[in-house]
């Protein structure tokens, strides 16, 4: 299943659920390690990014069962380990296991998580602010070693919002001695997820959301039913899809209040939206505007994440966008696939392209490189006159349950192939 093949041209109608978050489904699973009991995280995505996160899991000697409306991890016997498998050496998101096991058994060995298409993924804010409290770190030969004798609460001040390093203090804090506190902290709704989970676990966390995170460290922590939140950047996708190729849809769950910036550059983008507490409603324009200017910044901004997804819009928005992406140096990468298919991008430097709005994009054969891009080159064949064939899907299917299942419910003509 490494293609998707659509027949482009159709305008998308009817209703699609929302899947969960995988951003915040990935730091909540690393975090019932910290629980050292059982509990059930409701709504958890099925996608191989948190399949991956299960097996490293099971890996350190968790019981984890799938049901039919969750996952159930059993943290009370884990060992130390050496965490040495795929799933660490091409997934970011096992960062955050650096904090749950150095909070949970004070040591760890992970490969070192390396960079990715889109950019060089450093983590030097993670070991910085990590060792304030107490963490000391060995890297050799691909391998990170990370330890503490005695983790201790600290005033910690990321330099950058990251949302890594943010969630990773968070882990180690709230098993560490004393308190700590974070400045510049990032204020994503996956890090207010992810706190929501530890509180719900008996933890002692205020101020998520705000840059400024408060966590009192030492508490006992108890199993807890947990629901992950629906994911804003998979509703999003799908919201420009529809802004793209058409038509009037629901993204059922969508987590409206949580995707201000987007429903922004949508309105400017011609979209009708109306947002409910069951999820918004989207009406495409007849033929989409360009939106102008849009530059992607850490939340409440506009999410990197969707910068893929906004150019496919743009492309077909009469007049010119100029889109700027701030957070990754490398995620222009979709550029030259939508370009194939008739689009007329400019790349002006590295962080900006110049977008000139086309009447129709054609149909091609184009590759996906890695997960958002790839998701956009799906939207820009539902939008294209003619077939698509989108290659490389895996990379997909990294962050989308089904996204062929999902657009077919909308209407769409598109199969895994
Ligand atoms: C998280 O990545 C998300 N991944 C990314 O989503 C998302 O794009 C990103 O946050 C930004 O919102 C997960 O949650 C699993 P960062 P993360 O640390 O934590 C620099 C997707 O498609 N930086 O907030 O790795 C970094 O280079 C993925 O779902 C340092 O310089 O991102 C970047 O420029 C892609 N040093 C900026 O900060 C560090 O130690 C933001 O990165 C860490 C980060």
């Amino acid at each position: 299943m490494d293609s998707i093949c659509v027949q482009g041209g159709i305008a998308l109608q009817g209703k699609v659920s929302i899947q969960g978050s995988k951003n915040a489904a990935l730091p909540i699973l690393a975090a019932t390690l910290l629980v050292g009991e059982r509990s059930f995280i409701r709504n958890c995505p099925r996608i191989t990014d948190v399949y991956a996160m299960v097996s490293l899991l099971k890996a350190m000697g968790c019981q984890v069962n799938w049901q039919e409306q969750g996952i159930w991890v059993d943290s009370s016997r884990i060992q130390k380990s050496v965490m040495q498998s795929e799933a660490v050496r091409g997934m970011r998101s096992s960062l955050c296991l650096l904090g749950a096991m150095v909070g949970r058994c004070g040591s760890v060995v992970m490969e070192h998580p390396g960079g990715c298409v889109i950019g060089r993924r450093p983590i030097d804010l993670h070991l910085c602010a990590l060792g304030q409290m107490g963490v000391e770190f060995e890297e050799e030969g691909g391998l990170l070693s990370a330890s503490a004798d005695r983790l201790c609460g600290a005033c910690i001040c990321l330099p950058k919002p990251s949302v890594g390093a943010t969630e990773n203090v968070i882990l180690a804090a709230v098993m560490a001695e004393g308190d700590t506190v974070i400045e510049g902290a990032a204020r994503e709704p996956e890090i207010v997820a992810l706190c929501d989970y530890l509180c719900a676990c008996g933890a002692w966390i205020r101020g998520a959301g705000t840059s400024c995170i408060r966590i009192r460290g030492g508490r006992t922590l108890y199993g807890t039913d947990f629901t992950v939140p629906a994911d804003r950047i998979v509703a999003g996708t799908y919201l420009f899809a529809c802004v793209a190729a058409g038509g009037n849809i629901f993204l059922e769950h969508a987590p409206g209040p949580d995707m201000g910036a987007v429903l922004e550059v949508a309105g400017r983008m011609g979209a009708k939206l109306c947002t409910s507490r069951d999820g918004i409603y989207v009406q495409a324009p007849s033929g989409p505007v360009s939106p102008g200017h849009v530059m992607t910044a850490p939340y409440p901004g506009f999410p990197t994440d969707l910068q893929s997804a906004a150019l496919v819009a743009a492309s077909l928005g009469e007049g010119t966008t100029l889109m700027e992406e701030t957070i990754f140096e490398n995620r222009f990468r979709v550029v030259g696939e939508l370009c194939k298919m008739g689009a007329s991008i400019e790349l002006l430097d590295p962080g900006r392209v110049l977008v000139r709005g086309v009447e129709t994009l054609q149909g091609a054969c184009v590759e996906a490189r890695e997960l958002r891009g790839g998701a956009a080159l799906v939207a820009a064949g539902l939008a294209a006159r003619g077939e698509t064939v989108v290659r490389g899907c895996p990379y997909i299917y990294r962050g989308y349950e089904n996204i062929c299942r999902d657009f077919r419910e909308l209407g769409a003509r598109i199969i895994s192939a």
